[in-house]
C-alpha cells in the first residue's frame, strides 16, 4: 500500500494482511491505525520459573489503542462503514470502547459508548473521551451497560460493535492466525484471560480455520482463566455481583460463555480461578522480570500458566500467553502497589543515597 507521498507508507493494517481470510468485499474501506502483526516474544523468566521449554508473550497492547480490541473492531467500523451506518455503539469495561472510539474517529463516524461507571481505568476512559465518543457512564455493571445497548440497537440508530457483531469475531482470529504464521506451525498451549469470552472463542475459530487451510497440522489447548470474584465462564453460572481489580474482566454474565466452554471442551484445554494475589504477583513479575508492562486483566494469563505449572503442566510445545491490554491503561493499579514517592534535594548526594548508589567521595 501507498499513501503518494515518497518515502511514507500506509500502516499495512490487517484488513490489507488477511484480505484473503476476512469477509471483505470490493465495497469494504480497507480501514488501518496500524493494528494487528504485534510482537511474540519469548518470556525466559517464564520459562525458568516454569520449567517449561518455550513459552511465548503476545504483546497484543502493542495495538494501536493499546489493546487486541482493535483486532475485531477494524472490521466492524469498516463494515459498519460499508452498510451505511453512521453512529457505532457499545458497552465496554473500556479497551472495546476506546477502539470503537478511536476507529470511528478513523471512519468519520460517531461513537456512543456505555460504561460502569467508576469501574474503568483512567487511560481507557482518557482515550474515548479524547477521541470524541459520546461517554455515557452507567449506574451499574458491565452486564447491565451491555443490555442497554443490545436494546438500543434494535432501533437501527447505531451499528452494535460489542463482539455479538460477528465481524468482531472474525477480525479477532487474525491474532490466532498471526501466532502460527510466527511460529510456522500450531503452539501447543494458548493462556487467556477471559471476560466476555468473545476472545477464546474468536482464537479457536481463527485455529480451526488455519487447520481447515492446511497451514496447521494440530490444534493447541485453549486455556481460560477468571478472577475468583469474576469466575461466570469457569463455574458455568451468571455472578450477580462480580468483583476484581482487573476490572477489564469485571463481568458476571458473558456473552460468549457457551462458546468458550465449547472451545474448552473440543480443544481438551481447561478452565481455571486466579486470585487477586495471583494476579498482582504475575503482573509484578511480568513487568520486573520480563520487562513487560500489561494491564491487571491480561497478567490473569501468566497466572493461570504459572498456577498449570505448579500443578505439573509439562510441554515440550510452544505455550503462548495472550497479552491482551498495556499496561498504561490503568496508572492507578500500578502505583496502588508501590510506595509514596517522597520529593528530595537535587543534589548529586540525596539522590545517590535515595537510589542506594555507592558513589566515591
Ligand atoms: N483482557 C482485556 C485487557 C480486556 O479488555 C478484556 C475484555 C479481556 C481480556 C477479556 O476478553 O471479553 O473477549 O473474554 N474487555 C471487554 C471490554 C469486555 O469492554 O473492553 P473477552
Amino acid at each position: 500500500m501507498t499513501t503518494g507521498i515518497p518515502g511514507v507508507s500506509a500502516p499495512e493494517g490487517l484488513l490489507h494482511g488477511y484480505r484473503d481470510l476476512l469477509p471483505l468485499t470490493g465495497r469494504t474501506p480497507l480501514l488501518s491505525l496500524g493494528e494487528g502483526h504485534t510482537p511474540l516474544i519469548r518470556g525466559h523468566a517464564i520459562e525458568q520459573r516454569t520449567g517449561l521449554r518455550r513459552v511465548f508473550l503476545k504483546l497484543e497492547g502493542c495495538n494501536p489503542t493499546g489493546s487486541f480490541k482493535d483486532r475485531g473492531m477494524v472490521l466492524a467500523v469498516a463494515k459498519a462503514v460499508e452498510e451505511g451506518a453512521r453512529a457505532v455503539i457499545c458497552a465496554s469495561t473500556g479497551n472495546t470502547s476506546a477502539s470503537a472510539a478511536a476507529y470511528a474517529a478513523r471512519a468519520g463516524l460517531r461513537a456512543l459508548v456505555v460504561v460502569p461507571d467508576g469501574y474503568v481505568a483512567a487511560g481507557k476512559l482518557a482515550q474515548s473521551l479524547v477521541y470524541g465518543a459520546r461517554v455515557a457512564a452507567i449506574q451499574g455493571n458491565f452486564d447491565q451497560a451491555l443490555a442497554v445497548v443490545r436494546e438500543l440497537a434494535t432501533t437501527g440508530a447505531a451499528t452494535l460493535v460489542n463482539h455479538i457483531n460477528p465481524y468482531r469475531i472474525e477480525g479477532q482470529q487474525t491474532g490466532a492466525w498471526e501466532i502460527c504464521d510466527a511460529l510456522g506451525g500450531g503452539p501447543a498451549y494458548v493462556c487467556l484471560p477471559m471476560g466476555n469470552a468473545g476472545n477464546i472463542t474468536a482464537y479457536w475459530k481463527g485455529f480451526r480455520r488455519y487447520r481447515d487451510l492446511g497451514r496447521i497440522t494440530a490444534l493447541p489447548r485453549l486455556m481460560g482463566f477468571q478472577a475468583e470474584g469474576a469466575a461466570a465462564v469457569v463455574l458455568d453460572r451468571m455472578i450477580e455481583q462480580p468483583t476484581t481489580a482487573a476490572t477489564a474482566i469485571r463481568i458476571g454474565n458473558p456473552a460468549s460463555r457457551a462458546a468458550a466452554i465449547a472451545a474448552r471442551a473440543e480443544s481438551g484445554g481447561q478452565f481455571a480461578t486466579v486470585s487477586e494475589e495471583e494476579i498482582r504477583a504475575a503482573y509484578q513479575f511480568l513487568a520486573a522480570q520480563e520487562g513487560v508492562f500489561v494491564e491487571p486483566a491480561s497478567a490473569a494469563s501468566v497466572a493461570g500458566l504459572f498456577k498449570l505449572a505448579a500443578g505439573g503442566l509439562e510441554s515440550d510445545g510452544a505455550v503462548v500467553c495472550i497479552l491482551t491490554g498495556n499496561g498504561l491503561k490503568d496508572p492507578d493499579y500500578a502505583l496502588s502497589l508501590m510506595n509514596e514517592l517522597p520529593a528530595i534535594p537535587a543534589t548529586v548526594g540525596a539522590v545517590a543515597a535515595a537510589a542506594g548508589l555507592d558513589v566515591p567521595t
